[in-house]
């Protein structure tokens, strides 16, 4: 059986076009553009790009997306004094912290000064609490595309068995609690869990987010099951140039599953999507 692939390159175009009617929608009310700011320290070429990415997608669909690039060897108190900015301006309803932050700043600290309201990654404890109390806030990125790519695969969530691999706070623990909302049976398996393939095979719905090329196995999947690879690895590919691939074996997880997200072009791409929607969201809210 071979799997039907989930285009999330597409299906985050969808989502863009829906957030553009929701800008739209809230310009013509406020008579203004929801304010998406973003902060990077530092560097690091992937998050150079992402960033770029992030600002260019908001203003894209018609909102003030700004990008604030400050040298790596910035102080935490001025990050920090530019959060507390960021939380006091009235135009600003999204402030996002790009990760990660470079070595001697403390990136709880960081994190934990953004405003809970205008938290579009959802890593704030508030953020995260409600989510966990069953009364989501902003709700990070990520796990919002997953579950999205899950509804566009027609996945029955009630009764089924999920088993989420990695327990980050931004990927595994936010699905897990999403998929637990949708009355899904979650299991969250890691490092240390003892015959992974085993836990695995037992999923009708087997969400990977540990960051490790080819942790996930054929033989790992249960035949039928949906697949949602969250890994963005970037390994040899063998003739001087790296590639990116998940945490699934794609090819041999495709013989054996119903449907299954590529990398790249799966996950990736719902990620920015859905920040553009959070920060509508969160717009909304402030002014409601
Ligand atoms: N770095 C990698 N992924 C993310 C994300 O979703 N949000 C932020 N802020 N940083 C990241």
């Amino acid at each position: 059986m071979a799997a039907r692939i989930l285009d999330g390159k597409a299906l985050a175009e969808t989502v863009r076009a829906e957030v553009r009617v929701s800008v739209d929608a809230f310009k013509a009310k406020y008579g203004r553009a929801p304010g998406l700011e973003v902060i990077l320290v530092g560097d690091d070429p992937a998050s150079q790009v992402y960033t770029r990415n992030k600002e260019k997608a908001s203003n894209e669909v018609g909102m003030r997306g700004r990008l604030h690039v400050l040298p790596a060897a910035t102080p935490e108190d001025e990050v920090l004094a530019l959060v507390q900015r960021l939380n006091a301006d009235e135009a600003t309803d999204g402030i996002l912290v790009q990760l990660p932050l470079p070595k001697g700043l403390r990136e709880q600290r960081i994190l934990d000064a953004v405003s809970p309201a205008k938290d579009v990654d959802g890593f704030h404890p508030i953020n995260a609490g409600l989510l966990a109390s069953g009364r989501p806030g902003l709700v990070p990125c990520t796990p919002r595309g997953c579950m999205r790519l899950l509804a566009l695969a027609g996945a029955t969530l009630k009764g089924a068995r999920a088993v989420v691999v990695g327990r980050s706070n931004i990927v595994g623990k936010p699905v897990a609690q999403l998929l637990l909302a949708e009355h899904a049976t979650v299991t969250i398996a890691h490092s240390r869990t003892e015959d992974l393939a085993a836990v695995c095979r037992e999923a009708d719905i087997l969400v990977a987010a540990v960051g490790k090329a080819d942790l996930i196995r054929g033989d790992f999947v249960k035949p039928g099951a949906i697949v949602i690879d969250v890994g963005m690895n970037r390994i040899d590919a063998g003739n001087g140039k790296t590639k990116l691939v998940g945490d699934v074996t794609f090819a041999e997880a495709a013989e054996v599953a119903s449907a299954i997200t590529p990398v790249p072009g799966g996950v990736g791409p719902m990620t920015i999507a859905y920040l553009l929607e959070n920060t509508v969201t969160a717009a909304t809210a402030r002014m409601e």
